[in-house]
């Protein structure tokens, strides 16, 4: 059976761009592949959060990922710092790319500007690596991922073959996978820059815990345009554009079909049909999550990630380090 990966950031509060560019995707091929689903906890490393307010962070992501619709049963979810073949591949993979590699990751150059006052750690500058090891570690098939870790996953064939090559066949060569919509959910309030879950305005992201009425008012007071036109046009009405991705997503109607349906209706009526959508997503979500949150699912679940994730991940990292030549392996 083919294999799918990815994994998510506990970093800040998930938002409907996470479950638009990467959850739904999740969700929908789960039960055709074998499927890991992991919280990318290490990776929120590189920017040093709070220790406390990081580990409530981890279980309402793996409680987020259940209350969507990943199952336990169908996908191993674990936290990726339980399974310590992730940094060992990791380890191999830093001495088999390149600096220059790193240098031109867009995301590193972004935030490396972000953090540039409280320090860029090496970790930041060597993330793409270890989420290279996340990937080839399982021989993952496909990556469902929106367009901003396209890159990375790009990295990670780059890095497979050149090792293949070098030292005989060794890792899958993983493709990424872009949904057909919603690859790059923009921010509500400026739809020029992508809606993130560690923005600190809180107005341009719908965040799947969000109070109902409080989304609503949020999708209500989108930035548009002042030409009340329900029409995709990314470069001239990118609010209104966002909207309607959002829109086709979670209905999954095209958008030329969307923009027939809008054809003589203005802004506001649009608006509202969006936000009931909105509405009905969170709140089928937000049942599920406190329900989750209630009893020991969560931790059922990652015990029964980690122990199969563990098993598979060890074989990986030594069968590397083994043609590395380095250790017993
Ligand atoms: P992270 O936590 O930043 O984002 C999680 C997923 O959500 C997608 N995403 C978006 N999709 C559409 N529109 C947006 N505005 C938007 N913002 C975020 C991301 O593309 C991603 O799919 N490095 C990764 C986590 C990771 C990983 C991996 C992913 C670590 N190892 C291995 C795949 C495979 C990250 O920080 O994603």
């Amino acid at each position: 059976m083919k294999r799918m990966l990815s994994g998510i950031q506990p970093t800040g509060y998930l938002t409907i761009a996470n479950y638009i560019g990467a959850i739904k995707q999740f969700i929908e091929i789960q039960k055709k592949y074998e499927s890991f689903i992991f919280v990318a906890d290490l990776h929120s490393l590189t920017v040093n959060p709070n220790p406390n307010h990081l580990r409530k962070k981890i279980r309402e992501t793996v409680g987020l990922y259940l209350a969507c619709g990943l199952n336990g049963k169908d996908t191993y979810i674990f936290n990726q710092s339980e399974n310590i073949y992730h940094p060992m591949l990791s380890w191999a993979l830093e001495c088999n790319s390149y600096i220059g590699e790193m240098n031109r990751m867009t995301q590193f150059k972004e935030k490396s500007q972000k953090h540039i006052t409280d320090g860029v750690t090496t970790g930041l500058f060597t993330y793409p690596v270890l989420m290279t090891a996340d990937i080839l570690i399982y021989d993952a098939d496909i990556v469902p991922v929106g367009i901003d870790q396209k890159q990375h996953v790009e990295l990670a064939r780059n890095i497979a073959e050149r090792f293949n090559h070098k030292y005989g066949n060794t890792f899958k060569i993983p493709v990424p996978l872009l949904p057909e919509t919603g690859a790059k959910i923009m921010n509500l309030q400026d739809p020029t820059k992508k809606m993130s879950k560690t923005d600190e305005n809180p107005k341009g992201n719908i965040y799947l815990l969000d109070e109902l009425n409080i989304a609503r008012k949020k999708i209500m007071s989108a930035i548009t345009d002042s030409e009340s036109i329900v029409k995709f046009d990314p470069i001239n009405k990118p609010g209104i554009s966002n909207l309607i991705t959002i829109y086709s997503s979670l209905t999954n109607k095209s958008i030329t079909i969307i923009e027939k349906e809008f054809e003589n209706a203005n802004y506001g009526v649009f608006k509202n049909k969006i936000a009931d959508e909105v509405e009905i997503l969170l709140k089928n979500i937000q049942t599920k999550y406190f329900n989750i949150i209630k009893d020991d699912t969560i931790e059922k679940v990652l015990d029964k990630g980690i122990e199969r994730t563990t098993q598979i991940a060890k074989e990986k990292a030594y069968e590397v380090y083994h043609k590395l030549g380095v250790g017993r392996y």
